[in-house]
């Protein structure tokens, strides 16, 4: 029997992770029967090689080999891909035609996605997999066929299964044999290796000097969730191949690259956050949106007020509780900014037209105070533009707040906060 060694090099799979050799060996154990295999994995996994290792290792191997995306073909039309349709069978079907299963007898069929296939279709599958019967479209005779079947499925088939989705009879027929695939973050030690590869193969591609990570750099790579898997890492290390200067790429770099990081790497963002935390912030955050709102609400209404009635003092003596609030949070806010001497009146006075438009610094503040939820490399990068800006101008605020198109009381504040 052919070794996995040698299996994985003539597929070109990379990796010695003990869960991904266990499913290459099954796949070279299962191949020289007919029994029917699926194959279960996240998308990006690297599913599509097991059924091409079954294939080439079948006696089938000089048959047909058939690849077929059950979620891209249209549900109109997959009864007559897979089984053929005959002449006049439906508007359009002008000549008779042999579909996959009957193509590919003597070979196998992969059927990817195989979870999408509509209920009618997998009625017709089941009797195929039963006694290798198939009728076509619009046709009354049974017809024979004698192909090995391999599917694959990135959605949960039991969630289908109790969801009416998918038949339950079809799934045991499939699955005799289920050979799963790990998630890359899952396989830890595989992550740098595959990294390596795909950053020499694209500087072959691309005839550019090979990237290659530093060790907080590679520390990153093999925190980071990779919901996209192989695929995701394969893309990420094309991008960064093509768009960096500097070959040696730190952490910091790769950051900029990672989606989602602040909710996929807690290990980094924090020692010991948790999903919960994560989950909390958002509610704290969605706390602050609907505080705001409100707030909005209170100074719209006293605005409306003061330009319908101009009395100022009337309007003071309605409102107290809100001016009460508006000054307490104003000197709550005074601590963490420079100090604006400003009076309860002072504070009403009544806005002009221009002012009463969103300055460009308050839209750059919301903005960007959401943004740092979501991701982090932001926030980096951010810091690292304060700092470097405060250094070319020598510590003079005045002038790097101007170069960051940010005002003084803005840079004031981010020093602060960042504690520069
Ligand atoms: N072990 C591996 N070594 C090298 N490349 C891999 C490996 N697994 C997957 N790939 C690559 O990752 C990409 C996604 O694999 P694919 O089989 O299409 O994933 P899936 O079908 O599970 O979504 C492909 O470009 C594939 O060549
Ligand atoms: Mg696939």
């Amino acid at each position: 029997m052919e070794s996995v060694q040698a299996t994985k090099q003539r597929f070109g799979i990379i990796g010695n992770d003990p869960k991904l050799n266990r499913a290459v060996e099954k796949a070279i154990q299962v191949a020289p029967t007919d029994i029917s295999v699926l194959v279960t994995g996240e998308s990006g996994v690297g599913k599509e090689s097991i059924p091409k290792i079954i294939h080439s290792l079948s006696h089938r191997k000089h048959g047909k080999y058939i690849a077929v995306n059950c979620g891209a073909i249209p549900e109109g039309t997959i009864d007559s891909e897979l089984f053929g349709h005959e002449k006049g069978a439906f508007t359009g079907a002008t000549q008779t035609r042999n579909g996959y299963f009957e193509v590919a007898s003597g070979g196998t069929i992969f059927l990817d996605e195989v979870g999408e296939l509509p209920l009618t279709t997998q009625v017709r599958l089941l009797r195929v997999l039963e006694n290798g019967e198939f009728i076509k479209v619009g046709s009354s005779k049974v017809q024979k066929t004698d192909v090995r079947i391999v599917a694959a499925t990135n959605v949960n088939m039991f969630e289908a299964i109790k969801k009416g989705k998918f038949r339950e009879d079809l799934y045991y027929r499939l699955s005799t044999v289920e050979i799963l695939l790990p998630p890359l973050r899952d396989r830890k030690e595989d992550i740098h290796l595959l990294f390596r590869k795909f950053a020499s193969d694209f500087a072959t591609k691309y005839k550019m000097p090979t990237i290659r990570l530093d060790s907080d750099a590679i520390i990153l790579l093999e925190k980071y969730h990779w919901s996209g898997n192989i695929r995701q890492l394969r893309n990420i290390a094309e991008q960064i191949s093509v768009l960096e200067q500097n070959r040696t790429i730190s952490a910091i770099t790769l950051r900029g690259y990672l989606p989602n990081i602040g909710s996929n790497l807690p290990a980094v963002v924090s020692a010991d956050k948790n999903e919960s935390d994560f989950s909390n912030e958002r509610e704290i955050l969605y706390k602050v949106l609907f505080d705001m709102k409100s707030d909005l609400n209170d100074l719209k209404k006293l605005t409306m007020e003061l330009m319908q009635s101009g009395n100022t003092q009337q309007v003071q003596k309605d409102n107290e509780g809100l001016i009460q609030k508006i000054y307490q949070d104003k000197e709550e806010d005074i601590r963490f900014e420079e100090p604006i001497r400003q009076t309860p009146s002072e504070l009403l006075e009544i806005p002009s037209q221009s002012t009463l438009q969103p300055k460009e610094e308050d839209k750059y503040h919301f903005a960007e105070e959401i943004e740092e939820e979501e991701t982090l490399s932001l926030h980096d990068k951010e810091l690292e533009l304060i700092k470097k800006s405060l250094e070319r101008h020598r510590g003079k605020r005045k002038a790097a707040a101007e170069e960051l198109g940010i005002s003084e009381r803005t840079l004031y504040r981010k020093i602060k906060q960042y504690d520069l």
